[in-house]
């Protein structure tokens, strides 16, 4: 039972409930028009304290598509957090206002915090260098609807792996399938953090650590390529250094699978080039639709409206 429910970690639902929001986000995508009222009369607060397109713009398209309506703030310096006030009573005050609250937050744990005093569900929409569940859902859902399971893969994670959040999410969740192995290709200095190699030690599951994506793109089913983020660096230099590390081209390409499927979270800086953009296995933009009805199927959940 979801209703009522935070969503801050993946972690946070079973697998039988993460299966149970792809099995209603695809019922949504077979007949739309049924689900178009069914959150009549619901508000949806969106809290960003930090910039988004797909998150916010998903979230808010998700609700009207439901019939539901919006309210909120996609910059920090437009509400009363600029004149002080706490994340605590922030949310304490759109629970007044909002039947549920999606948050992001450039601290990591900031919706943590918001869900423990809150009235209403939150859902974490990205904090900091740490989680990004519903990118997750997203990314479930185009795996699943591409592959045709979640099982039995193997999956390749490339780029910024220290502060890349939705790898760290998506790690933790399809860790939890069976048979499915990682590799992990990064430069030195993006490694994957230790809590997250140490969750796939708990669980004996299979990992490789490589700098290089030549020598392991011929053996994936998935690759996950993510962004050097800028605004995780402290400084301009190091990012300048490290920004281009893997530039996913044509070339790279032809020692892929055939059936191999590229995913990214977007926003893409150079390391997709826009020649794979027409490759079949590039499921990218795909899988920020599967974003949009994923978000669907999540706020029903946990609304508790069937
Ligand atoms: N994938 C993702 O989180 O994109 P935005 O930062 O645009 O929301």
């Amino acid at each position: 039972m979801l209703k009522g429910r935070h969503l801050i970690d993946i972690m946070d639902f079973s697998t039988e409930e993460l299966d149970e929001i792809l099995g209603l986000a695809n019922e949504i995508i077979s007949d739309e028009e049924k689900f178009s009222q069914v959150c009549r009369g619901k508000l949806l607060a969106t809290l960003f304290y930090e910039p988004s397109t797909r998150t916010r713009l998903s979230f808010e398209s998700a609700m009207m598509r439901l019939g539901g309506k919006v309210i909120g703030f996609s910059d920090a310096g437009s509400s009363s957090v600029s004149k002080g006030e706490s994340i605590v009573d922030t949310i304490r005050v759109i629970s007044c206002y909002a039947d549920i609250a999606a948050m992001r937050h450039p601290k990591e744990g900031a919706p943590k915090i918001a869900s423990m005093y809150s009235s209403i569900p939150v859902i974490n929409a990205g904090d900091g260098g740490h989680q990004h569940p519903t990118q997750t859902l997203a990314d479930l859902l185009t795996i699943k609807s591409m592959k045709g399971t979640m099982s039995n893969l193997k999956i390749g994670c490339c780029g910024d792996l220290k502060f890349g959040r939705t790898v760290h999410s998506l790690i933790k969740a399809m860790s939890r399938y069976e048979n499915n192995n990682f590799t992990l290709i990064s430069p030195r200095e993006l490694k994957i953090p230790d809590y997250v190699k140490k969750e796939l030690d708990n669980k004996n599951i299979e990992y490789i650590e490589t700098s290089s994506l030549e020598a392991a793109i011929g053996s994936l089913d998935v690759l996950y390529m993510t962004r050097v983020q800028k605004e995780r660096f402290f400084n301009e230099e190091d990012y300048v250094r490290l920004r281009d590390s893997y530039i996913l081209d044509k070339e790279k390409m032809t020692g892929a699978k055939d059936n191999m499927i590229v995913l990214h979270p977007l926003p893409r800086v150079n390391e997709i080039s826009h020649e794979i953009d027409q490759d079949p296995r590039a499921c990218y933009f795909k899988q920020v639709k599967y974003g949009m009805y994923v978000r669907m199927a999540l706020i029903m959940e946990l609304l508790g409206i069937k």
